[in-house]
């Protein structure tokens, strides 16, 4: 049964609207004021509301606002017996289903309820599809290295012991531990992603155990947390290393006790979690350094796991080519195009900085810019992006018509062309690679004009 909100102030209309849809077979709750709806939908799954915008406290547009930010996926329509179109407009810019106007016609209002909800239901089922078909879950590759993950894998998780998976860049940290999750008795509860080191320091607490109202400027109602949220499935804390001191505090404090209370809040909240963490750091030199606490390493490293990078497994090039041609294969190609034995050969002496990444993009890249059926030796050279052994005459050969300055700028552009590219577009994990602040590598990019082509 569908769950319909209504906020509005006035007292007929919540009671008129809450008869006319509870007949409807809906299931309906309300609020009079934005405050009271959005902590309602902090606790309650709705999948509609209906919306009015003069308020009290917190404007209809603002709670309009919150709502597509906190839960996307709730349609919502907006009543006003203050219409007019600029209102209308500007609330369907921000997400709004529909508009309508007081008095309110009951037949429309319904028929309009109806749409909304059909809609909602398409896009959940949408994503349903997109979820199951775009899950690429596959790991491929059967040397030693990557046996010895999977059986890893298959041995921890069915407890709920906590593993961290070390690895450098693009190497398939993310994939073991979404294996991990779906292997393990978790599997159909959720699996909450963290990426730690993308959250600024001042929001992470707020991120990993959520707020009370009013704990900061802009707290405007209570929201959980990713601990809370992966109750009873597991949590990915991705860069693990990039916690800052105080985070390492309150979730070593967690893994100790399996409570936290919210920012801002007193109540103890119980979560039965388990942890997977990841990090591409070498995290021992992180501890020695003071930088990560010793305590929370042990905590977390229980189960350690390596993923070993792509040019200690080269024999699984073949398969892992394989693979990637037939799923970046153009659609109405007939058959996979295939390296030439140079071009392999190639792909064989490459260092592969960026790991299975690297060669997805790679791979990717190269099904759509070629023709060829069989991949030359030229093709790979010019669309491998980094500088395969060339002479360093050969390489400075495009350095000649300019000055130092030049020369310098070009090679900059270059090089941070390529960084970027190994790291996926990621700007703080490029900047990190370059030795630059990310601030200063955004310079960069906006002086030359870099265009971020970050894939799904
Ligand atoms: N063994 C594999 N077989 C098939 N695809 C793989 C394999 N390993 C990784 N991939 C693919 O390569 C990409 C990168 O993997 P993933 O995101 O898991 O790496 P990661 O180690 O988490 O990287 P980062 O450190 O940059 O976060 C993903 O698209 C993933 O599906
Ligand atoms: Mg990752």
């Amino acid at each position: 049964m569908p769950r319909v909100l209504i906020i509005d102030d006035e007292q007929g209309i919540r009671s008129v609207l809450s008869d006319v849809l509870s007949d409807e077979g809906y299931d309906v709750l309300s609020a009079e004021d934005g405050f009271k709806g959005l902590s309602m939908l902090e606790t309650n799954p709705v999948d509609l509301v209906i919306l009015d915008v003069w308020l009290p406290n917190m404007g209809g547009m603002d709670v309009l606002k919150r709502i597509k930010e906190d839960f996307p996926d709730i349609e919502v329509i907006i009543i006003s017996g203050h219409a007019n179109i600029d209102l209308a407009v500007k609330a369907v810019k921000i997400g709004a289903f529909d508009f309508l106007e007081k008095p309110l016609s009951l037949e429309r209002t319904i028929t309009v309820v109806r749409n909304a909800l059909a809609l909602e239901g398409l896009r959940k089922e949408n994503r349903n599809l997109k979820n199951s078909l775009f899950l690429d879950d596959t790991m491929i590759g059967e040397c030693e290295g990557i046996q010895k993950v999977k059986a890893l894998i298959d041995q921890s998780a069915s407890s709920d012991a906590r593993i961290l998976i070390l690895g450098e860049n693009g190497t398939g940290k993310e994939l073991v531990a979404r294996a991990i999750h779906l292997k393990s008795k978790r599997a159909q509860a959720p699996f909450v992603e963290v990426n730690c080191a993308a959250i600024p320091d001042t929001l992470i607490e707020s991120e990993l155990f959520g707020h009370e109202k009013g704990a900061f400027t802009n707290a405007f109602s209570q929201r959980k947390g990713r601990f809370e949220l992966a109750h009873r499935g597991s949590i990915f804390m991705d860069e693990v290393a990039d916690l800052s001191q105080s985070a390492q505090a309150k979730v070593l404090r967690v893994t100790q006790e399996l409570t936290f209370e919210r920012v801002g809040g007193e109540e103890k909240i119980e979560v039965d979690v388990r942890i997977i963490a990841a990090t591409n750091k070498e995290i021992e030199k992180e501890v020695r350094a003071g930088r990560f606490r010793e305590d929370l390493f042990f905590r977390l490293n229980v189960i350690p796991i390596h993923v070993p990078p792509l040019r200690e497994r080269k024999d699984d090039l073949p398969l892992l080519v394989d693979y990637f041609m037939k799923k970046h294969r153009a659609p109405n190609a007939t058959v996979s195009k295939r390296f030439s034995e140079e071009g392999m050969q190639m792909l064989y002496d490459y260092r592969w900085p960026g790991n299975i990444r690297e060669l997805k993009n790679f791979m990717e890249r190269i099904n759509v810019m070629t023709d060829e059926e069989v991949i030359s030796e030229a093709a790979v050279k010019q669309y491998l992006g980094a500088v395969t052994q060339k002479d360093s005459s050969e390489t400075l050969a495009k350095y000649d018509d300019l000055n130092l300055g030049q020369a310098k700028e070009s090679f900059e552009k270059e090089f941070i062309l390529i960084k970027l590219r190994e790291n996926d577009y990621n700007i703080s994990k490029a900047a990190e690679s370059l030795g630059l602040y990310p601030s200063n590598l955004h310079n960069k990019i906006k002086k030359y004009g870099i265009k971020i082509e970050r894939d799904k």
